[in-house]
């Protein structure tokens, strides 16, 4: 039975493959996993399935002849594969995640309960509308808060993630400039701007115009105006920004905008920075994405299932994406076709209704927090950042100056001459027990460090993170550069070979060959 160690059972002959400084090539309590293909043993099998009844086969002969190649595997066997997998998993259960841009949040608990009732969890698609009312309910519910905390009178809710909000915002855009009987196409984007809005709008069909920013990390307002006219469809603006700034020009930049007769997209994918303190209907955006996973708490789908509902102006209201959910004179209706109501409507961006586990937990963790619970939640966001920007600030080099909104960014002058590059800071921090931040992201700051500390850090884990990266920060320049070049040296695999992995990627598993 192989159920152990790629080094013990699988690689005998390469006791260090791994780098591992142990004969079993395990470390510690950390197993060397081997692929669950690695571990076969045939003829084991986790259930005993009672012999066939005879039965007349009506395949006429193309039923498979030999066997489907599944590992043999005993029950055990599997339990040890998955559970240890799971352990090789960090997560903000796990500790601190700091990745900027990516708000890290706690998922409450209670959100996961409410989202595992039989009347939510079971619901499905295909249920006729009329057994639904409850489901319906609760998307009006989420749809209603949503509008309340943007200002806006309409929310789109299928769209599965931010980008595809993005690809839903723009797409309503283009169908309303096509409805003005006009063709523009060019789209504004910030250099600092996240890579899905250059690509959506480049999706879109849009050519891409960048918008330097200024010396405060901000949108340089006067290139923007000389870059807005008549052939412009629309700015995409993140705000807060990439570099966790407030773009304190907002509102000349959205009259400069609807000035040129162009729309005033939003990423917001930072809402909770301001969710609570702001409407953004207030600061003349016209359409907005939201990312459930980042302001209001859902898991991170890893590629789905995710939700990024769209809030839209009344302009662009009128082509939000089917279905649409619709006050009838007796019960809620569902809109499922270009008629009616939805007669512009951009057709649909996804099956269904879009992700009701996610509903279900961004609402719970709305009505459990309430109004006043989600602008404290916002500004303990704000405040953790600004608490670790304090304590760090004198050891790294703050990209732009002053307090940030829910997330800080540092440059990499604090490791200018010492040998040691913001990559092998990321990847010392992992060997001290710490998930790195997000780096060389936004592009326009050298060696970028991103850091987004979640909201429900205590002051005690923020004090223990901030004395961790001083620390690093002070041992880089004081030369042991050999450390960091070396670093992570405590996890399971040591550096990988990131450009490798990108050119030559390994996508398929294949046995070695036996004589091997
Ligand atoms: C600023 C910004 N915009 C857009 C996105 C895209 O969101 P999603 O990953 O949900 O597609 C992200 C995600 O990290 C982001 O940070």
């Amino acid at each position: 039975m192989s159920d152990w160690s790629r080094a013990v059972s699988a690689r005998p002959a390469e006791p260090l493959a791994s780098g591992a400084e142990t004969l079993s090539g395990n470390r510690g309590l950390q197993i060397e996993e081997a692929l669950i293909f690695e571990q076969d043993s045939p003829g084991h099998c986790g259930v005993d399935f009672a012999d066939l009844p005879p039965f007349a086969c009506r395949l006429g002969g193309i039923e498979r002849q030999g066997a489907i190649g599944l590992p043999g595997l005993s029950e055990p066997q599997v339990v040890r594969h998955f559970t240890r997998l799971s352990q090789k998993n960090y997560a903000i259960d796990t500790g601190p995640y700091p990745l900027g841009s990516c708000t890290m949040k706690h998922n409450p608990r209670l959100n996961e309960k409410l989202a595992r009732l039989p009347g939510f969890a079971d619901v499905h698609p295909l249920q006729p509308v009329s057994t639904v009312p409850g489901a319906l309910a609760l998307i009006d519910m989420l749809a209603h808060w949503l509008k309340t905390l943007t200002g806006m009178p309409a929310i789109a809710l299928s769209p599965g993630a931010g980008a595809h909000g993005e690809l839903c915002g723009m797409m309503a855009i283009r169908a309303a400039l096509e409805a003005r009987g006009e063709q523009r196409s060019r789209v504004l984007v910030p250099e600092a701007a996240h890579g899905t809005n250059p690509a959506t709008a480049a999706a879109c069909g849009y050519t891409i115009d960048p918008v330097p920013g200024n010396p405060q990390g901000r949108v340089d307002l006067d290139v923007l105006r000389r870059k807005l006219g008549a052939d412009v469809a629309a700015l995409m603006l993140t705000n807060p920004n990439t570099c966790g700034l407030f773009e304190n020009e907002i509102l000349d930049i959205a009259a400069a905008v609807h000035a040129a007769g162009a729309f005033f997209y939003c990423d917001g994918a930072n809402f909770n920075a301001i969710v609570g303190r702001v409407r953004p209907a207030d600061l003349g955006i016209d359409c907005m994405h939201l990312n459930l996973h980042k302001t209001f708490s859902t898991p991170h789908g890893g590629g789905g299932p995710g939700s990024g509902p769209v809030a839209l102006a009344a302009s662009l209201a009128p082509y939000a994406p089917l279905p649409w959910l619709v006050h009838g004179r007796d019960a809620l209706e569902l809109a499922e076709h270009k008629s009616g109501p939805a007669q512009q409507a951009i057709g649909r961006l996804k099956g269904f209704h879009g992700q009701m586990g996610m509903f279900v937990r961004a609402l719970a963790y709305m009505m459990s927090h309430g109004a006043d619970g989600l602008r404290q939640v916002a500004e303990d966001a704000v405040l953790n950042a600004n608490y670790l920007r304090a304590q760090i600030e004198d050891e790294l080099s703050l990209a732009f100056p002053g307090p940030c909104m829910h997330e800080v960014l540092f440059d990499d002058r604090f490791l200018k001459d010492t040998g040691v590059t913001t990559l092998d800071f990321a990847k010392a921090l992992i060997d001290e027990g710490y998930h790195p931040m997000t780096i060389y992201f936004p592009l326009v700051v050298h060696g970028a460090l991103l850091i987004e500390p979640t909201e429900t850090e205590s002051k005690a884990s923020l004090d223990q993170f901030a004395a961790v990266l001083k620390a690093l920060a002070v041992e880089a320049r004081s030369g042991d550069v050999a450390r960091f070049h070396a670093a992570p040296r405590l996890t399971p695999r040591r550096r990988l070979d990131e450009t490798g992995a990108a050119r030559r990627p390994v996508l398929r598993w294949r046995p070695e060959p036996a004589n091997s």
